[in-house]
């Protein structure tokens, strides 16, 4: 292994790299690890950009002004006379380099995230030799590597010598076929060398060996010289949920080279893509290289880390996007269990971005393709990137998918290629989105393409296709974009693979948030940065953090939301008078038993009030259903719920015995489900002993009572004080409040928000009347929602009633002006002192939850803290509301107010106001508002993932023309 410290230079330019730069390095170089990528250790900056070039768009020149990194190290090699010949690897290195072996020039290599290997027999030396490597940032590769990221420079993957014997096993490749009488394994080799006797040996998992022959020459066969077939008669298949492998071992003189194999198959049958002769569904990420401080230099550790993560939150599938990985990767991938879409180093993405006086994007599709992907001076290059791929990893069971790159358009050098792929491998499944992209010049070959994939089509995309009588199974390449507060649509996206055999299952965009340190904030936590915040030029903001987890690996909501919609079993029903429970089994392979245990709990009201496990469950094939007792008590009264998690009964690689896998619940029927607690919350207000004092004039309404006086301002209908045993409960005026802080999701319909100027919007009242009635007093108020320039979004026939005790009854009647759009949000706005930090609440938590987005929480009574309900996105934007909500209390230990639902209720408490979240780009720039910020809403608008994904479905739109908005306000002293 030649890792380590290296000496170090970096050039701003090529032209000022000194000729024999490697031989002194006594000054101007420094100590660097290799590997490293420059922009990480201080050199050059950041630049992330999307699809557009960060160079000049004229293939195949690159800048004069071409930064470079001189690398050389020293290091000592003694000879082996058993391998005497000796191969210089280097698995990654950003963008294209020239190496020199103790002053000679020894080549030039490119693809940056692909291996390539020198035959250095020749130049080395016993004892000292010297090794530099001169890279470059540009070179006609970055055409090619238009990939959405930080654009990075240097050696970034692993280099090292490889000794070999004089006469070896140069290149082999192993295939599994299965029969009705078992499987073979096949290996075809060829020589380094002449050829020499070579056994070919295979082992099963307990090291037994089952089999095994020597290499006979074959002829006949373009790739390879020698072959031998093995039969397995009894085969333990490799799947994602049951990674079995084999070992392989080639033994020749002076060498052997051991391997592992996994006996599986890949095929299509129809529209149904199959392993193993069945159905499977891909529960996938997108998966970049990408850390926060090594940028694209993934160690072993890291990569572990994102696999065990996958694992607990039950992903089976990994698509390389959008290039070849580390080898250990792959491997790693064999062993743990994931499917793996392999994809090649290719995007020339920015050629869809050249300069078009018909800037609509029918226009650029049709001119995507003449500069790269459709001209054939490019096949080479992309071949070469392609074969560079498919080469290296053709070994790896855990690879199904080949992929020849990521938005080119499509062209001759995509047929070609596409057509030496599926002539070199054709066990495997070949798949290119960008195919989708037809410049209609000629008609094009599809037929080299197994599987039709898409990005981020609607549902009703996906609909027609499976409508259109459709030949090839459809995979959700890219689908509900992680990016900030979402996605809000795996469940729905989960129903449709689900009920269409066709729907072969998708990968998520995307695993992690892209980002880089820049230092740490006052108060401890790391700032982050993403585009734009290294004053690049050409860049696309946080459009890069956009993952399952953030760029340290935390796991976002969404990825809680991933694992419980992926959950391997699933309930289905709950029979309450026999107390069965329907379980479905979601995996492809496994049966239930064995594999999963459950626990179950009763809640009334949030409180366990029963529970019990269920260890062992009965054989459930997959997809198959079965029932199994459960009877519990429901109590008479009460909000209840069966909660059922699920867990994994024995320990796997990854992931510990007794993992919670996902968890289901089943609202139980009984004679009274209201919530006792908020029924509890609302005062029995009688009679008041001593009747209310109203006092009004033309601006305010005053409402005094045993202990507290209201103001209701007749501006606005609604109350500008409330004071409560001599304490104001109100910083500010209550607001009526539309708006929220835009997700990254709202990215689109925020200017449609503004043009409506939801967020400007403010309660206007055009009558208020008050009656003073033996159980209170009743204000009436016709109010509209209005905002300079545009007419009233909203009429609301609103009732305020307040009782003896103090407790304030809203009963809202809203009728929309539907020429708005949908509205962000709808409910009130309230400004706490900020000490009322204390919350309680019966919702749907305790992860923040939206109409769309809450499978990781269930029902249940949750406190927190004010700032705990704050989720900390990178880019600040609306986050941590709670859904489906029976009441919230707020409280700072000697008085309180609660909400009780009547009609639907989610509500938010931030020390956060939402214009500070829209106006902040950064997390740590953030400033509390000194108040406890408390939305109370009657719903939410959906997240969706509209970021790059299709709008919000319109089941979760927050678009009706009428609804009913009501609760009750119960301010108290102490904690209620
Ligand atoms: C896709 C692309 C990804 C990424 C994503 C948006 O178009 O393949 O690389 O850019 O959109 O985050
Ligand atoms: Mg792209």
């Amino acid at each position: 292994m030649l890792n380590g410290q290296w000496a170090f230079r970096y050039f701003e330019s090529l032209g000022d790299v000194p000729e024999g730069f490697a031989d002194d390095i006594s000054a101007d170089f420094v100590d660097v690890p290799v590997p490293s990528a420059w922009q990480n250790l201080g050199y050059d900056s950041h630049q992330y950009t999307n699809i557009r070039y960060p160079i000049p768009l004229d293939p195949p020149h690159v800048p004069r002004e071409n930064p470079c990194g001189a690398y050389v190290l020293d290091f000592d090699f003694a000879p082996n006379p058993d391998a005497p010949r000796v191969f210089l690897n280097f698995e990654g290195v950003d963008s294209c380099y020239y190496v020199w072996l103790n002053g000679r020039y020894i080549g030039y290599s490119q693809i940056s995230h692909s291996s390539s290997e020198f035959d250095v027999t020749d130049h080395l030396v016993g004892g000292t030799n010297r090794l530099a490597v001169l890279v470059l940032k540009w070179g006609v590769g970055t055409y090619l590597e238009d990939q959405d990221k930080f654009r990075s420079s240097g050696i970034i993957r692993d280099v090292y010598l490889l000794e070999r014997p004089h006469s070896a096993v140069f290149d082999y490749f192993t295939t599994t076929t299965l029969g009705p009488l078992g499987a073979s394994v096949s290996v075809r080799a060829s020589f380094l060398g002449s050829p020499t006797a070579a056994t070919v040996i295979i082992a099963d998992a307990t090291g037994a060996t089952i089999a095994s022959a020597p290499l006979e020459a074959a002829a006949g066969d373009q790739e390879y010289t020698h072959r031998v077939r093995l039969d397995i008669p009894a085969p333990h298949l490799w799947s994602a949920e049951c990674p079995y492998l084999y070992t392989l071992t080639i033994e020749t003189d002076h060498e052997v080279i051991t391997d592992r194999v996994g006996i599986r198959s890949v095929g299509v049958d129809g529209t149904a893509l199959k392993v193993n002769d069945r159905d499977i569904v891909f529960r996938g990420v997108n998966r970049h290289d990408s850390d926060p401080v090594t940028g694209p230099v993934i160690s072993l550790e890291q990569l572990m880390t994102d696999l065990r993560l996958m694992k607990q939150h039950n992903v089976n599938a990994i698509r390389s996007s959008h290039y070849p990985n580390s080898p250990y990767f792959y491997q790693l991938c064999d062993e743990l269990g994931f499917y793996v879409l392999a994809e090649a180093d290719v995007e020339s993405h920015g050629t869809q971005m050249q300069y078009l006086s018909d800037t609509s994007f029918p226009n650029q599709v049709l001119h995507w393709n003449e500069r790269i992907a459709d001209n054939p001076d490019f096949l080479p290059l992309t071949l070469d990137r392609i074969e560079a791929c498919v080469r290296r990893e053709k070994n790896r069971p855990s690879i199904v998918l080949w992929s020849p790159g990521n938005e080119c358009g499509y062209g001759l050098t995509f047929e070609e290629s596409l057509r030496w792929v599926k002539d070199f491998d054709p066990d495997r499944l070949t798949v290119y989105e960008s195919s989708f992209y037809d410049d209609k010049k000629r008609p094009y070959d599809y037929s080299v393409i197994d599987v039709y994939s898409r990005m981020y089509p609607a549902l009703t995309e996906v609909r027609e296709y499976l409508d259109s009588d459709p030949d090839k199974p459809f995979l959700l390449l890219e689908y509900c974009h992680a990016m900030g507060n979402g996605p809000g649509d795996l469940e729905d996206y989960h129903e449709m693979i689900v009920a269409e055999r066709a729907m072969c299952g998708g990968f998520v965009w995307e695993w992690c948030d892209h980002a880089v340190v820049l230092g740490t904030a006052d108060d401890g936590r790391t700032s982050y940065g993403y585009g734009g915040d290294s004053g690049e030029l050409i860049h696309d903001g946080n459009f890069c953090v956009d993952g399952l987890v953030s760029p340290d690996r935390i796991p976002h909501v969404g990825l809680l939301e991933f694992a419980s919609v992926n959950r391997p079993v699933r309930v289905d029903a709950y029979d309450q008078a026999t107390g069965e429970l329907r379980l479905r089994n979601m995996l492809d392979f496994a049966d239930l038993s064995g594999r999963v245990t459950l626990s179950y709990e009763v809640t009334r009201d949030g409180e366990v009030v029963a529970g019990g496990t269920i260890e062992s469950l009965p054989s459930i094939a997959p997809g198959q259903a079965a029932t199994v007792p459960c009877p519990v008590e429901v109590p008479a009264s009460g909000r209840c719920y069966l909660r059922v998690a699920s867990h994994l009964a024995e320990e796997s690689a990854l992931v510990p015995a007794g993992h919670r896998l996902g968890l289901d619940e089943i609202l139980l029927e009984n004679g009274d489900p209201r919530n006792q607690d908020a029924l509890r919350l609302l005062p029995a207000d009688g009679v008041p002993s001593s009747p209310l004092v109203v006092e009004a004039d033309d601006r305010r309404i005053t409402i005094g009572g045993t202990g507290f006086e209201y103001v209701l301002d007749r501006a606005t209908g609604l109350f500008e004080s409330m004071t409560f045993e001599g304490r104001d409960l109100l910083t500010r005026p209550m607001e009526a409040n539309v708006f929220r802080a835009p997700t990254d999701n709202d990215m689109y319909i925020k200017a449609k928000w503004e043009l409506a100027q939801y967020h400007r919007a403010h309660a206007y009242a055009y009558s208020t009347e008050y009656a003073v009635g033996p159980d209170g007093v009743t204000v009436t108020a016709s109010m509209a929602l209005v905002a300079p320039a545009v007419q009233p979004m909203a009429h609301m026939e609103t009732t305020w009633h307040v009782g003896a005790s103090g407790a304030v009854h809203l009963d809202m009647r809203v009728r929309r002006d539907v020429q708005f759009p949908e509205l962000p949000r709808f409910g009130l706005r309230l400004f706490l002192d900020r000490g009322m930090d204390q919350v309680t609440y019966y919702g749907l938590g305790p992860h923040e939850s939206y109409p769309d987005k809450h499978r990781a929480s269930s029902h249940g009574r949750y406190t927190s803290s004010v700032a705990g309900l704050h989720v900390d996105y990178l880019k600040p934007q609306e986050n941590g509301s709670h859904h489906g909500c029976d009441y919230v209390v707020l409280s700072d230990g000697e008085r309180s107010i609660a909400a009780v639902a009547e009609t639907a209720l989610s509500f938010n408490a931030s020390p956060y106001t939402q214009e500070e979240l829209a106006a902040k780009a950064h997390n740590v720039d953030l400033v509390p508002a000194g108040e406890t910020v408390w939305c109370l809403d009657y719903a939410q608008n959906g997240i969706g993932s509209n970021s790059c994904g299709p709008q919000v479905l319109e089941k979760y739109k927050l678009d009706a023309e009428e609804f009913r908005f009501a609760f009750t306000l119960v301010p108290a002293t102490g904690v209620q």
